[in-house]
């Protein structure tokens, strides 16, 4: 995409993916609008090399869309990160979702009606997929696969809310920016995981490194196989603003591993901590009937940098920085 001016708009910037995307942005040149929901300490991203004459934040909650005007306005690319990770337990998952579609709408016409947007990048997850339709020989996803919300329910019901809710909004944001004209790229991430600029670990990069917290059911939280590093994905989210010929969904997922591997790997790199091994904790999670595919994103011209070492390796100094490990 040819950039008028290189301003552009970062929603959820104190976020796991959104605080890297925002550091990466500034790295490459970029004027950055973001957004957060409640006033925190956010010296770590004001302390980002270029924040101080290249970032500005806003106020911003996906309950009162409207609050996203200002942070769009003057931008040519928007990238729709923030999303709650963890619903509102005491919202049905239908009121969750129907918010979430209503929110996201509301933000892609606003990008409309600025009339400076050219292209909004949007986060959604390999949930959209996972739960769909594969090819038969060969068990792989791609991006004609749409998942199944009954499939989703019987499959991972503690997170069918979040799931259920990332597909119909991504479906939905698609459909829209279709009838309105308006550019929309999806990203749709497998776990993301590896180094974190903010003051804390993010829940889920805690719950990919509870076996280095002597956890004794540390591979129950290992669900999810494939990953991928937080500065492939936003380096992904950049090149997907970029690219002109970039359009609809994009698989974003670097490494496949089982729960037996990463328990030899993590074992043998890292001897000097009492690594829980999977078979002292039990059962490894689900069994795993498909395999993703980002060959589309890698057939334009995109390429990983980071693999399981960098993202584990990352993953524990981020955690000793923060005290934690
Ligand atoms: N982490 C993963 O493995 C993964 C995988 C696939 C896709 N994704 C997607 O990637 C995106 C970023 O996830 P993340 O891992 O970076 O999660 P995160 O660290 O929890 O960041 C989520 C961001 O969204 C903001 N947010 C939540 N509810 C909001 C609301 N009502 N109004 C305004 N902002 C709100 C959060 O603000 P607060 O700090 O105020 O809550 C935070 O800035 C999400 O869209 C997620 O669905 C994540």
């Amino acid at each position: 995409m040819a950039l008028l001016s290189k301003k552009v708009c970062v929603t959820g910037g104190n976020g796991y993916l959104g605080s890297w995307l925002v550091m990466k942005l500034l790295n490459h040149g970029y004027s950055v609008n973001t957004t957060i929901r409640s006033d925190k300490d956010m010296s770590f991203l004001k302390n980002i090399p270029g924040a101080s004459e290249r970032l500005n934040i806003f106020k911003a909650d996906l309950n009162q869309p409207d609050s996203f005007q200002p942070a769009i306005q003057g931008c040519n690319g928007v990238f729709l990160v923030a999303h709650p990770m963890e619903p509102d337990a005491s919202q049905s998952q239908e009121t969750i979702t129907e918010n979430s579609i209503n929110s996201t709408l509301a933000i892609l016409q606003a990008c409309i009606d600025s009339k400076m947007v050219k292209r909004v990048v949007y986060t959604s997850s390999v949930a959209s997929v996972m739960f769909g339709n594969k090819n038969s020989s060969s068990n792989v996803v791609d991006e004609s696969s749409w998942s199944d919300i009954d499939l989703i329910c019987a499959s991972m019901p503690s997170m069918a809310t979040y799931m259920i809710t990332k597909t119909l909004t991504e479906k939905a944001a698609l459909e829209f920016a279709g009838k309105h004209g308006l550019e929309l790229v999806t990203v749709l991430p497998s776990s993301i995981h590896g180094s974190f600029i903010g003051p804390e670990g993010p829940k889920f990069v805690y719950f990919l490194m509870t076996m280095f917290f002597g956890k004794a059911d540390a591979y129950n939280y290992m669900s999810f196989t494939e990953l991928v590093h937080v500065d492939d994905v936003a380096s992904a989210h950049i090149f997907l603003l970029e690219h002109p010929e970039a359009e609809g969904r994009y698989i974003c997922s670097a490494v496949e591993t089982t729960p037996e591997k990463l328990s030899e790997f993590l074992s043998s790199r890292y001897p000097e901590y009492q690594i829980s091994t999977l078979d002292s904790s039990g059962e490894s999670g689900r069994a795993k009937s498909y395999k993703l595919s980002s060959k589309k994103l890698l057939d334009l011209g995109f390429s990983y940098k980071h693999g399981l070492e960098e993202i584990y390796d990352g993953a524990l100094e981020s955690f000793k920085r923060v005290g934690v490990l």
